[in-house]
């Protein structure tokens, strides 16, 4: 695998998806959890194209749910890796919804996935993260914010202790 430094506008995928009727939830639009799975699916792929090895996800930092997904569009998830530790990316995915007769698109969701690059289950380094543009410079800077407060959140988490037998 190649450890050669990437920009973030390198490190782009693009997928979509058609909203089936099998997707619908209750109230006739597609299911969130639906559109989790989907999410994980495009912070796997664009991790392990970046990383050049499998990898898992260990956490669903934030998720946004701005509008209901119809049943009958076609769902786009761009995914960028933003942010880089040693073994960890942190992936973002914007969700764009599109009208397919009109082509008019809604953004519907954005999220933050942290995965981790793995070799035969052990963690791995990962190729260092570049910007080249004022809106991957933005990009960079709010995840690696956002990265301190998780990371302040899991060491508070990591003192409380598992419950009894
Ligand atoms: C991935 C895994 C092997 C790493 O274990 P480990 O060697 O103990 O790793 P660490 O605790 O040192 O964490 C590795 C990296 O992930 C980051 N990380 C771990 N848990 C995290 C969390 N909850 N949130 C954000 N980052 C996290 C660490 O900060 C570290 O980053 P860095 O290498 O860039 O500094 C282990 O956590 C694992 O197997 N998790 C389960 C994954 C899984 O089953 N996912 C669902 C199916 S894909």
């Amino acid at each position: 695998m190649s450890m050669e430094a990437r920009y973030v506008d390198e490190t782009v995928v693009r997928m979509a998806e058609l909203m089936t009727p099998a997707l619908e939830n209750f109230s006739g639009h597609v299911h969130g959890g639906a559109i989790l799975a989907l999410l994980d699916r495009a912070a796997y792929v664009c991790s392990c194209k970046f990383a050049g090895c499998y990898c898992v996800t260990v956490a669903v930092d934030w998720v946004e749910f701005r509008a209901p997904v119809r049943v009958g569009e076609l769902l786009i998830l761009t995914s960028r890796v933003v942010h880089v530790g040693t073994s960890s990316m942190t992936v973002e995915i914007e969700v764009e919804s599109q009208d397919i007769p009109t082509g008019e698109c809604r953004r519907t969701n954005i999220c933050t996935f942290t995965m981790v690059a793995v070799r035969d289950g052990v963690k791995v380094s990962v190729p260092r993260l570049l910007s080249r543009t004022p809106e991957d410079d933005a990009r960079l800077r709010s995840a690696g914010l956002h990265r301190a407060v998780r990371e302040e959140y899991r060491r508070r988490h990591e003192q409380i202790p598992d419950p009894p037998a």
